[in-house]
């Protein structure tokens, strides 16, 4: 029988991108799903095409991941659309890219904000549900740039490690009460976030990111399927595809030569745009 298979799983963020692929995918396997964002014209859209993915019973609830008063008022709506939770899926999250000089005042905040405490708020108000029924799960979705944080992602980067870490001490705490943790390190991801982030990319980035070998962009059904794998086979470390295991391999066994390597592609791009800037 598939792993999903009458699971009741909320998947934070499901309205959108990598969350809404999940949603759908654990929905044909079988799973009861309830999607949550704070937009609800783009919830309602995900809750038709689940049922037309699963037989379901689905659902959604409406909340701000940032305001834990909201998170904590949308607890019934779960418990009614689903009838109780087998997994917790944190996959809310933004990304703006800029220079540590150059990003807003209060990007470093925001970031902290969406992409972790949203997260620490979702887990405080679930978690202890899965806890009293002594078995479930928890899959957290940060990114490969908390691995490896490059040029242009300070804030992000800074605030998916920030999440990474919890995660793992989050992992030990909850291990003893038969509850799993996974986090999932998400390459780039063809998602209507990632348009948005591309919106606030410098020049810079962009000149990095069309020279580098390394960036390739995957599609959110990929994603979401590792990211099913992921909380099936109890990674606590999931990443999607060869070329992100390459990378967190190469940066785990050799981190200068990374550095070297992304030095290098760094000047170069830099130096590409001042040429063409000038
Ligand atoms: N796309 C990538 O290249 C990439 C790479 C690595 C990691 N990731 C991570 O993967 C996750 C999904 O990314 P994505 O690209 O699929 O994003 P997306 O297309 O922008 O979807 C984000 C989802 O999160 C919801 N959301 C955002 N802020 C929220 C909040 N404060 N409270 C509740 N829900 C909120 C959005 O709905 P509302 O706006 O309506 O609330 C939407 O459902 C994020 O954590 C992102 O950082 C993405």
């Amino acid at each position: 029988m598939d792993y999903f298979s009458g699971k009741r799983v909320l998947v934070v963020g499901g309205s959108r991108g990598i969350g809404r692929a999940l949603a759908i995918q654990l929905a044909r396997r079988g799973a009861r799903v309830c999607v949550a964002a704070r937009g609800g014209d783009d919830l309602d859209r995900v809750v038709a095409e689940l049922h037309t993915a699963g037989p379901g019973p689905h659902g959604r609830v409406a909340f701000d991941a940032t305001d834990a008063g909201s998170v904590a008022a949308a607890r019934d709506g779960v418990r009614d659309a689903l009838g109780g939770l087998d997994v917790l899926v944190c996959g809310s999250g933004s990304a703006r890219c800029a220079g540590v000089f150059d990003a807003p005042d209060d990007d470093f905040r925001r970031m902290l904000d969406v992409n972790y405490l949203g997260h620490v708020n979702v887990v405080r108000t679930f978690g202890p549900e899965l806890v009293a029924q002594r078995g479930g799960a928890i899959c957290l979705v940060s990114s490969l740039a908390a691995l490896m944080p490059i040029y242009g992602y300070a804030a992000y980067a800074a605030s998916k490690a920030a999440l990474a870490a919890f995660a793992e001490s989050l992992r030990q705490e909850l291990k003893l009460h038969g509850v799993r943790v996974v986090v999932h390190y998400p390459p780039t991801t063809d998602t209507p976030g990632l348009a948005e982030e591309n919106r606030t990319k410098p020049p810079a980035v962009w000149a990095i990111e069309s020279q580098s070998g390394w960036n390739k962009i995957h599609s959110a059904d990929r994603v979401a399927a590792s990211i099913a794998a992921a909380i099936e086979r109890d990674q606590p470390l999931g990443l999607t595809g060869f070329d992100s295991r390459l990378l967190a391999t190469v940066m785990r066994l050799a981190p200068g030569f990374f550095r070297r390597m992304t030095d290098a592609e760094v000047r170069k791009a830099v130096a590409h745009t001042a040429r063409a800037a000038s």
